[in-house]
């Protein structure tokens, strides 16, 4: 199904595109009279959408001329210009919906759904259409301030700090201001602060000179150089080591960078946005977190709301998650209102990726092809815990979850598998040995010192395992 959408305010049009296509809609844009009319000389559209005020033009006026050709396409109005004229105008062309600015998202969507059924469009199209687009799903008030502040960041190179707890969206909010604003034919750079160990940060972020330091084989690109004319979204800020901090900010203050072992300053262009978890202001009292870089990185704060605050979203993303589930070719399945209903109580403390992970082990445990509130409270119950038992998971399952969870690097897949896999055997080897390594060894059935280097590779600590007399 088909939307039109004539509005000549970006910001505006993109957040309603991606409303509309998470709606299963296919949405074109237009921002003026004389566009508008030419894509309608082609035919009609399931819905038109449009503003009032266009750089060429009274988006009213034109209108009933379009109403009379063509008579089944519904007619939402959207206006700045909350006067009762144009409202008034609006309804006179017999306008399906007036909006006046500003509207809720939520509500506009809905009404576009209602106007293209009552044209005879059909629920069960839109319900079957993939949901391109925007990858961020939800559309409670919470996450339209969201919406509405990555709109603002869009047309500029602002950096940006994405904060809130873990689980909440950040990194795909960092995705979605790259894919959606003037960099996107640009490359995105992730880096993952508090994955790379203290003493190459500096060598991944600026990259390294042959020979600057042992095993500095070759000349390194960094990942500075490595976004440049795109975006780099620096995650995990606040576990940055202090001299990390000292060079990302001298870093961010020239424009340049230095390669480790380097004498060249290298100007890279690159747009910063930052994420974390962590409290920043407490930091920077304890003396861990720079000052001068949070005043640096917070030039446009995005909070990103917790699961629990946003309970409106619970439904459609669950129902989203059973669709992607669906998409890896785990089984597909429909959630019931009351399961729909029993996830919105739950507590969610790990956020969307609790709610996603919980959702990928129903679509691959239950035997119904709609999953309802009993089934999913049997899976609650017996969701293994950290350390707990999995015992009805198998290995396969288990990889199919971590990978969909984990989502590791292309290229770093089986390094990464090879981590997750050893680290809970070695651990339970370990138990088991009360910590001795050369048993443990003996028990695997590997060299001990293979065991010693993995371990430490690993950051597993033997001693924790030492029994206590
Ligand atoms: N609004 C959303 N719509 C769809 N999927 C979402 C949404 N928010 C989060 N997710 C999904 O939830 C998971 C966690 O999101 P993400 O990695 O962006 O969180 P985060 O805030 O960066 O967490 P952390 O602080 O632990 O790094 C991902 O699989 C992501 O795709
Ligand atoms: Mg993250």
């Amino acid at each position: 199904m088909s939307v039109l959408l004539v509005e000549d305010d970006m910001s505006i049009a993109i957040v309603i595109t991606a409303a509309l296509e998470a709606e299963g809609f296919n949405v074109t844009h237009c921002d003026s009279v004389a566009m508008r009319d030419r894509l309608l000389a082609d035919g009609p559209f399931s819905v038109l959408v449009t503003d009032v005020m266009l750089t060429d033009g009274d988006g009213i006026e034109g209108l009933p001329a379009i109403r009379d050709q063509f008579p089944q396409m519904p007619i939402i109005v959207l206006s700045a210009q909350n006067t009762l004229d144009t409202a008034v105008r609006a309804t006179d062309t017999g306008a399906f919906e007036y909006f006046p600015k500003p509207f809720d998202i939520d509500e506009l969507a809905r009404t576009v759904r209602q106007a293209a059924v009552s044209s005879g469009g059909t629920i069960d199209a839109l319900e079957e259409a993939p949901t391109p687009g925007l990858p961020l799903v939800g559309r409670s008030a919470p996450m339209q301030a969201v919406y509405r502040m990555i709109t603002r960041v869009l047309r500029n190179d602002l950096t940006v700090l994405v904060l809130g707890e873990s689980g909440t969206g950040k990194e795909l909010v960092a995705e979605a201001i790259h894919q959606l604003g003037h960099r996107s034919s640009g490359p995105f750079v992730a880096v993952n602060t508090a994955a790379i160990p203290a003493e190459l940060i500096e060598s991944e972020l600026f990259g390294h000179e042959k020979g600057a330091f042992t095993g500095a084989v070759a000349r390194h690109i960094g990942k500075f150089e490595q976004a440049n004319g795109g975006t780099l979204f620096l995650d995990e800020i606040g576990d940055m080591p202090m001299q990390a901090q000292t060079r990302l900010l001298r870093a961010l203050q020239s424009g340049t960078v230095r390669r480790v072992g380097g004498r060249d300053e290298v100007k890279v262009d690159v747009r910063i946005i930052a994420a974390t978890n962590k409290d920043l202001e407490p930091m920077i009292a304890a003396g861990t977190f720079r000052e001068d870089l949070y005043y640096r990185l917070n030039v446009v704060p995005i909070q990103m709301p917790p699961l629990r605050e946003r309970a409106d979203d619970i439904e459609a993303l669950a129902r989203h998650f059973l669709q992607l589930a669906a998409g890896e070719g785990l089984p597909r399945h429909q959630l019931s209102a009351d399961a729909a209903a029993f996830l919105g109580r739950q507590p969610w403390r790990g956020n969307v990726r609790e709610l996603r992970n919980f959702i990928y082990r129903a679509a691959l445990l239950a035997r119904d092809d709609v999953i309802d509130a009993a089934t999913l409270e049997t899976l609650l119950v017996n969701q293994p815990r950290e350390g707990g038992q999995g015992a009805q998971v198998s290995l396969d399952d288990s990889v199919v979850l971590w990978l969909a969870d984990a989502a590791p690097a292309p290229g770093q897949v089986y390094d990464e598998a090879l981590a997750a896999f050893e680290r809970p055997l070695f651990a339970e080897v370990l138990r088991s040995t009360g910590g001795n390594q050369l048993r443990a060894a003996q028990v695997l059935g590997i060299n001990r010192n293979t065991l010693r280097k993995r371990i430490s590779e690993l950051g597993i600590d033997p001693d924790s395992f030492a029994r206590r007399s």
